[in-house]
């Protein structure tokens, strides 16, 4: 071949890819999901649970950066449904949050199609009921993000792939639990932890290969610890972050939150225990699956490995937060390194101080923010602002630090701006550990520190190289700090991941707002919306 064939040829080739990667139209992914009930015994007695598709867990939805979801979801149970996409960022597209400030939920008998993107977004995620406690009953699933083909990622591709959702579980089922909240009781401590919606799975390997476990926290109420006998855990992505890969023998994980963990299969061909307990409960709660080597010769032998000893509280817990990093030099899903966005040197447009209580009110349990305990009114408080419809909602109830009046009821909307850099310290100074989650976002968790934060505690932030993610959490009698660059337009949910703390109002918006409404910012109202409360009768 002359060299001037080459050369054109070359150029072609460039050509060509230069197309693939200009135009190629991100992929579409059309579900057809139905929800029903169903009757299991996950811990062995029958009990009403929630299946999609007749699954339970539901089916997992396993994309790549980018894709289009176009998700037809039909409920068939006795109750209005509604799912929400835990992680999913919605990029100006607050409308497909499917929470009840953003979404009529389902009627029964009828159906919704979300329609959203994966935009820029790699990671292990999970989807859940957002209403009427059904997260208790199921519903919940795995949804891991897969990178682009054309983006590296800081690992060699696994030999195999396995989500694990865990998370502890009642008994009791959702209507049982609901009427216990309604009646100003908390639901107490759960029966059990499953796996995968099973007390018993077993995940196989071959001898000598490396595995991805996509770990989840399903659950309602209780943080679990993580461990795999005689196998040590390599962390390399949290909600979205490509991390720092340190290996650990255990890891905690609080309710709402993932981690990706990379095992290599190093050790003799034999089963091994996969085991999950329940963090800072008094008597702790266990699970077992088994890790099972393909040419096993024994079955998983005991002992079954130890939770970590805090030597007081949550000491432990506590310094291992402090050791999940951002790896600076790679990429997440973009091309750009995680480390060229300076988050540290960025002076924070606001300061909002939360904290959590347990106010009784009326003679009920309620829990609050600022003495805000939030209530969900009939009209999602993004069609309100849509159709500008008066009294849904307020945005002078929730202060900026806490107050130390009695707790009451309300509707609140913290006001922000498009593009305000927020720093949100959440201060505990209940006994119990939060778990605290914002959609639309993930946020630099930039610091943990005992007792009450204050302006000195600036000192011990980490403005280097803290992880990003969805959900943080907060120790007993603790504060944790986070920052969080407001660059999503819409209507987020920013709630404590503790299922009856949310149901019972340890919950409100972050409304990110520009006057000028602009298609650049925020997508249009969806011609499907569903409408209900005052917005019925409106037009989009
Ligand atoms: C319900 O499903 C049909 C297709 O079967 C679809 O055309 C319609 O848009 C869906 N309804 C909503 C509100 O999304
Ligand atoms: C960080 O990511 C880079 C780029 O992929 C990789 O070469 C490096 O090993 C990672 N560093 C750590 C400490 O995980």
């Amino acid at each position: 071949m002359g060299s001037a064939t080459l050369l054109h040829l070359l150029c072609l080739v460039i050509a060509l890819v230069n197309v693939s990667l200009v135009q190629a139209e991100d992929a579409y992914k059309f579900y057809t999901w139905t929800v029903t009930y169903g009757n299991l015994s996950p811990l062995g007695s029958p009990q009403q649970v929630i299946l999609i598709n007749g699954q339970f867990p539901g089916p997992r939805l396993d994309l790549i950066t980018n894709d289009n979801v176009i998700l037809n979801l039909i409920n068939k149970l006795d109750e209005p449904f509604l799912l929400t996409w835990n992680g999913i960022k919605q990029r100006k597209n607050s409308w497909q949050d499917g929470v009840l400030g953003t979404n009529c939920p389902v009627p029964p008998n009828s159906n919704y199609t979300y329609k959203f993107q994966t935009k820029d977004q790699i990671g292990t995620y999970t989807y859940f009921p957002s209403t009427q406690l059904h997260k208790a009953a199921g519903g919940f699933g795995g949804l891991n993000v897969y990178h682009r083909s054309v983006i590296p990622i800081p690992y060699s591709n696994p030999d195999g792939d396995f989500t694990l959702l865990i998370g502890d579980w009642y008994k009791n089922n959702h209507k049982t639990l609901r009427q216990t909240l309604d009646s100003g009781k908390s639901i107490g401590l759960p029966d059990g932890l499953l796996i995968n919606g099973q007390p018993h799975s077993t995940f196989t390997g071959n001898q000598g290969k490396t595995y991805m476990f996509r770990i989840s926290n399903v659950g309602l109420s209780t943080s679990i610890n993580f461990r795999i006998q005689g196998h040590s855990l390599k962390l390399v992505e949290v909600e979205g972050s490509h991390t720092v890969q340190n290996t650990y023998d255990s890891l905690d994980v609080h309710v709402g939150q993932s981690v990706s963990l990379l095992v290599t299969l190093n050790q003799p061909p034999k089963d091994y225990y996969i085991v999950a307990s329940t963090r800072f409960t008094e008597t702790p709660l266990t699970t077992t699956a088994v890790l099972h080597y393909s040419n096993s010769y024994s079955s998983a032998l005991g002992p079954v490995p130890p939770a970590p000893v805090d030597k007081y509280d949550f000491d432990w817990s506590m310094k291992q937060a402090r050791t999940y990093r951002w790896n600076l030099t790679a990429n997440a899903a973009r091309p750009n390194p995680q480390g060229s966005f300076h988050y540290g040197l960025i002076t924070p447009t606001k300061v909002i101080k939360l904290a959590n209580s347990a106010p009784l009110i009326n003679g009920k349990l309620r829990y609050a923010v600022n003495s805000v305990s939030y209530l969900n009114p009939d009209t999602p408080l993004k069609l309100a602002d849509y159709f500008n419809i008066p009294g849904i909602f307020s945005v002078n109830l929730l202060q900026n630090t806490p107050s130390s009046g009695p707790g009451y009821i309300g509707t609140s909307v913290l006001p922000t701006s498009l593009h305000d850099f927020i720093e949100i310290i959440f201060q505990n100074n209940e006994n119990t550990i939060q778990s605290w989650h914002l959609d639309g976002y993930d946020f630099w968790v930039i610091g943990y520190g005992l007792g009450q934060w204050t302006d000195a505690s600036r000192k011990t932030y980490n403005l280097v190289d803290a992880l990003t993610r969805h959900t943080a959490q907060v120790y007993p009698k603790s504060w944790t700090a986070i920052l969080v660059s407001l660059d999503n337009q819409g209507m987020w949910n920013l709630r404590s991941a503790i299922w009856e703390r949310q149901y019972l109002g340890q919950q409100f918006y972050l409304r990110v707002w520009n006057a000028q409404r602009s298609l650049a910012n925020e997508y249009d109202i969806p011609n499907n919306v569903l409408l209900c409360g005052k917005a019925v009768g409106h037009h989009p």
